[in-house]
């Protein structure tokens, strides 16, 4: 985030209150009611018991097949949330509506890009997922084995989900936009024993060939055995018959009850592989009770989920924003989303807000990046469409600019709806700091930590501080807080729990104003944030540093109106080597190989050097304010200070 955003940020100075009519009616405000609290004061008061708080929050929520006997243990760093119940969350988020009136709602209303349309109930869904967790278990997955799932953003992908959890297996889904390395690297790291992938997609009026880029990943997967298939394009595909099986094949005869396993509240759930500073990707793990519990709670309250509500979280269920809110949270509340499978502005840029009228969206979830892009193509395309059902909008990767607030609130909103801006990370699980629809709203403010959940900005020494920058903190855990990462203990407590004794370190610049909202500045350490997804620094050098033409690289994030930042690379050439435009455009075809097209450089600049500390350290922080035409401060300890001066040259 550059300086200026940082200023415009400081002066947003304008309050929108929540109407009374919405207040009365929330879901937050009956619950208060029902508890005697007078007004959100004494609910943020009362919920800082915060044991007693996920008590009662939870018996709303889920259902325990054996109850806990403590509602949470707690030894630095690792947690354990309902510790003895014995659970599953399959039960919570499919199971339990089959015997009720749900059993005939409808769970997802999916739209392919093309426009082929499918509605599934509660009871459709219990059905394919038995029939698949049946499956999955023929194929010899049993409980704790891991799957890995490669899918774009079809019903399969939920079921797909779902029937591992009712096994008890853990899923690992990789967002089907990253490459077949990407893909082989996460399915290495977890032994996945089986894969789940599709022919191809829909992406822009084009087909994406997703199983060319599994095979591609799988010639070099030992731990996996069996690739399963969903049919969606229906086009010819590479087939291993020793490995390879149709999802329909598969399916066709399978029983249509299958038993959930009866797991410890605290197994895992999933892993999910997010970007850190350094090194590898982090295999997060997140485990069953505690989760379903954090997901349900936020979505119910934040977005005033309603039976009568449709749902729409416009995000990829390759992130965990997916996971959490078009997976398992909405499910667990019994409510009905809307699922699509293609580009936002496809064919034309209208093609939200025609599924918005076309379903009757309520509730509507997505990025900063996406409604830029949409403010970028102008409101004409908004006026065309009737978008009066909307009672909510979200936002949620990356602060949102105040002028992309706005824009939402009039054009979408019709200044009718509040939007709350969540935040919260992979890791989480869930939103940690957000509005309620009763909370006052600061345009780019995620205002205050949710009641039950804790935070607070420090600066170096560990002390709070109120109207400067400092470092985002999570003083007490929280149900869906990750419970390690996969492989990396060490890891895991070196990158959240070392900086501040028992307090969990999110990594992002916070500042609390004189009212004690947050306002989230950008990230403190090496991961660049693109159109709201997590990318290090690192994996994008390493990429570019694979090639064998080059010998060293350097990135940094550059802010970007659109996309909130943009990747600048330095490039050093092996001795000899020329640079030139078409070596340019080769090298960013080769990271997104490597990675996936998000990861692709915007720039590549030539370089003899990059500035590096003695020790060899690249100094991505100086070439950062060079490339912007900030102040480097002091260089004279870099091993290499005439690098800067290059860099300067380069831009
Ligand atoms: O920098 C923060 C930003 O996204 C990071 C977490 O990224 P990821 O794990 O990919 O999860 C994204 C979806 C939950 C955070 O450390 N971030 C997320 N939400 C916000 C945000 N920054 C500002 N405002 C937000 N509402």
């Amino acid at each position: 985030m550059s300086g200026e955003d940082i200023s415009v940020l400081l002066d947003e100075k304008r309050i929108f209150k929540p109407k009374e009519e919405l207040v009365n009616q929330t879901n937050v405000k009956q619950w208060m009611d029902i508890h005697d609290i007078k007004d959100d004061k004494e609910l943020y008061k009362k919920a800082g018991n915060w044991e007693w708080f996920w008590e009662e929050i939870s018996k709303d929520l889920v259902e325990w097949y054996e109850p806990y006997k403590k509602v949470v243990e707690w030894k630095v760093p690792y947690v354990k949330w309902f510790v003895g119940a014995k659970y599953n969350i399959v039960h919570d988020a499919v199971d339990k509506h089959v015997k009720t009136w749900r059993k005939n709602k409808v769970a997802f209303i999916f739209e392919g890009e093309p426009g082929d349309v499918k509605k599934i109930t509660y009871n459709d869904l219990y059905i394919e997922v038995n029939k698949l967790a049946n499956s999955l278990k023929k194929l010899g997955v049993k409980k704790g084995d891991r799957v890995g799932i490669y899918l774009p953003m079809i019903l399969e992908l939920p079921i797909a989900m779902l029937a591992c959890a009712k096994i008890g297996a853990i899923h690992s889904v990789v967002f089907s936009g990253f490459s077949a390395i990407a893909f082989r690297d996460r399915v290495n790291d977890c032994d996945a024993k089986v894969v789940i992938t599709c022919d191809g997609f829909w992406r822009r009026g084009t087909k994406v060939y997703l199983k060319q880029q599994a095979d591609e990943a799988l010639e070099n997967a030992p731990s996996v055995k069996h690739c399963v298939v969903v049919k969606r394009t229906g086009d010819g595909i590479p087939w291993t018959p020793s490995r390879d099986v149709w999802w329909h094949d598969l399916v066709f005869n399978s029983p249509k009850e299958c038993e959930t396993e009866r797991l410890d509240a605290n197994d895992p759930l999933y892993f999910l592989y997010t970007s850190g500073t350094t090194g590898k990707p982090k295999g997060i793990i997140h485990a069953h009770g505690g989760y379903a519990v954090g997901t349900a709670y936020t979505l119910n309250w934040v977005f005033d989920m309603k039976d009568t509500d449709i749902w729409w979280c416009a995000a990829d269920i390759g992130w965990v924003t997916g996971h959490s809110y078009i997976v398992y949270a909405p499910l667990i509340l019994g409510a009905t989303s809307v699922l699509y499978e293609g580009a936002p502005n496809w064919p034309q840029p209208d093609r939200w807000w025609e599924i918005i009228e076309r379903y009757n969206v309520t509730l509507l979830y997505t990025s900063p990046t996406s409604i830029r892009l949409f403010m970028k193509y102008g409101e004409d395309w908004v006026k065309k469409h009737d978008l009066s059902t909307l009672r909510l909008l979200g936002s949620v990767g990356e602060p949102i600019n105040p002028e992309a607030w706005i824009w939402y609130y009039k054009y979408i909103g019709n200044e009718n709806c509040p939007i709350m801006d969540t935040w919260w990370q992979t890791e989480t699980g869930h939103f940690v700091i957000s509005p309620l629809p009763i909370t006052p709203l600061k345009p780019g403010s995620a205002s205050h930590p949710l009641p039950g959940l804790a935070a607070d900005v420090i600066n170096e020494e560990g002390k709070p501080v109120q109207n400067a920058g400092g470092n985002l903190v999570i003083t007490h855990p929280w149900p869906g807080m990750l419970r390690g990462i996969h492989k990396a203990p060490e890891r895991y407590e070196k990158t959240y729990w070392s900086k501040f004794k028992g307090l969990y370190l999110a990594g992002d610049v916070t500042r609390k104003d004189s009212d004690n909202y947050f306002w989230i500045q950008g990230r403190a350490d090496d991961v660049l944030k693109i159109s709201g997804h997590r990318i290090g620094n690192s994996e994008v050098e390493s990429a570019l540093v694979s090639h064998p033409l080059v010998a060293e690289a350097a990135v940094i994030g550059k802010p970007h109106s659109l996309k909130g930042e943009s990747i600048s690379s330095f490039v050093v050439l092996k001795k000899g080597v020329e640079p030139s435009d078409s070596l340019r455009i080769k090298l960013q075809q080769h990271v997104s190989n490597e990675l996936g097209k998000i990861a692709k450089p915007d720039e590549i600049w030539f370089v003899s050097d990059v500035p590096k500390t003695r020790s060899g350290k690249i100094m991505r922080r100086v070439i950062r304010a060079k490339a912007l035409g900030e102040e480097v401060g002091d260089i004279s300890t870099l091993a290499n200070p005439e690098a800067v001066d290059e860099i300067g040259k380069a831009v």
